[in-house]
C-alpha cells in the first residue's frame, strides 16, 4: 500500500491505471478509523481493482466552535488498518495541498434543497465545505464508484444530489451503519463520550428503533415524533431534530409517501451524536 500526501504524485500513480482500464473506487475520510469506515473499505475492495482512501480533516466543512482543532488524527494506526483491509492507495494531502489559496478564496460547491434543514439547520456551510471537498477529491482520484456511509444519511443524499447535477461519471454506494453491540453507530465522536454518556449513548437508536415501530404500526408520524423527543429528553440528551423526511431525497412526506427515513441529531454533554433508520410508512 502507498501511503502519498502530493496531487501529482497521486495522478502520476492513477493515470497508466485508470488507461489500463482498471476500476478504481474511492472512499474519503477524515480519519481515526473504525469498522463503519473499514466496512467501506472491504465493499470497495469487492467493487474494483484499485481502492483508493483519503484521510483529510477537512476544514472547510466544520463551523466555528466545532470540534476541528480536537478531531482526532491518528495517521499511522488508520493506515496499518487500511493495508489490512486491502487499500491500494492512500491519500493524506495537507491544507495547504488541497486549498492553496485558502479556505475563503477556494470555489465551493453548493448542493440546494438536500443541504438545508436538519443538519444543515445546526451546522450552517457544513454541506457547502462537504461538497466541496469530495468535488475536489472526485477531480483528483476520478473513480469510477466512490463508497460513502449510510449513517450521515443527509451526507449521501447530498453527495447523490451534487454527483446528478455535476453529471459526475461515478457510481455513488452507499453502505449500511455499523452499530456497536449495544446499536450504537460507530462514529469518531464517540470518543469523546465520558464513560456514564457512553452508557447512556444507546438510547439514540432505542429510541428511534422505538418510533420506527411506532410509525410502522400505524401511529401518526407528529404524535410518534413528539414521543421521541421527550424520550430522548428524559434519557439526557438535547435533541436537534428528530424528523421523518421522504427516504430519497429528504423532501417532506406526503400522505402517499412510503420510503421514509427517520433522523435524528441531538447532544450528550459536549458531543454531538447523530443516526437514522429507514422506515416504511403502512
Ligand atoms: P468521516 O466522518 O470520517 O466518515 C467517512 C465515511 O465513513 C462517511 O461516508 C461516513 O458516512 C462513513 N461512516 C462513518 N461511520 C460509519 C458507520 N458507523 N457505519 C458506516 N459508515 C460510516 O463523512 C466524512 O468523514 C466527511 O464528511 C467526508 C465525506 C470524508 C468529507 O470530508
Amino acid at each position: 500500500m502507498l501511503t502519498l500526501h502530493d496531487i501529482t504524485e497521486l495522478r502520476a500513480h492513477l493515470d497508466p491505471q485508470r488507461r489500463d482500464g482498471q476500476r478504481i473506487a474511492l472512499v474519503p475520510t477524515m480519519g481515526n478509523l473504525h469498522a463503519g469506515h473499514l466496512a467501506l473499505v472491504d465493499a470497495a475492495r469487492r467493487d474494483a481493482d484499485v481502492v483508493v482512501a483519503t484521510i483529510f480533516v477537512n476544514p472547510l466543512q466544520f463551523g466555528a466552535g466545532e470540534d476541528f482543532e480536537r478531531y482526532p488524527r491518528t495517521l499511522e494506526a488508520d493506515t496499518q488498518a487500511l493495508a489490512s483491509h486491502g487499500c491500494d492507495i492512500v491519500f493524506a494531502p495537507s491544507a495547504e495541498a488541497l486549498y492553496p489559496h485558502g479556505l475563503e478564496a477556494h470555489t465551493h460547491v453548493s448542493v440546494p434543497d438536500v443541504s438545508e434543514g436538519l443538519c444543515g439547520a445546526n451546522r450552517p456551510g457544513h454541506f457547502n465545505g462537504v461538497a466541496t471537498v469530495v468535488s475536489l477529491l472526485f477531480n483528483l482520484v476520478q473513480p469510477d464508484a466512490a463508497f460513502f456511509g449510510r449513517k450521515d444519511y443527509q451526507q449521501l443524499t447530498v453527495i447523490r444530489k451534487l454527483v446528478e447535477d455535476l453529471h459526475f461519471p461515478i457510481d455513488i454506494v452507499g453502505v449500511p451503519t455499523q452499530r456497536a453491540e449495544d446499536g450504537l453507530a460507530l462514529s469518531s465522536r464517540n470518543a469523546y463520550l465520558s464513560t456514564a454518556e457512553r452508557q447512556r449513548a444507546p438510547a439514540l437508536y432505542r429510541t428511534l428503533c422505538q418510533v420506527r415501530d411506532a410509525l410502522q404500526g400505524g401511529e401518526l408520524p407528529a404524535p410518534a415524533l413528539r414521543e421521541g423527543l421527550a424520550s430522548l429528553t428524559a434519557d439526557g440528551f438535547k435533541p436537534d431534530y428528530l424528523e421523518l423526511r421522504r427516504a430519497w431525497d429528504l423532501g417532506p412526506v406526503a400522505l402517499d409517501t412510503r420510503e421514509t427515513i427517520l433522523l435524528v441529531a441531538a447532544h450528550l454533554g459536549t458531543t454531538r451524536l447523530i443516526d437514522n433508520l429507514p422506515v416504511s410508512l403502512p
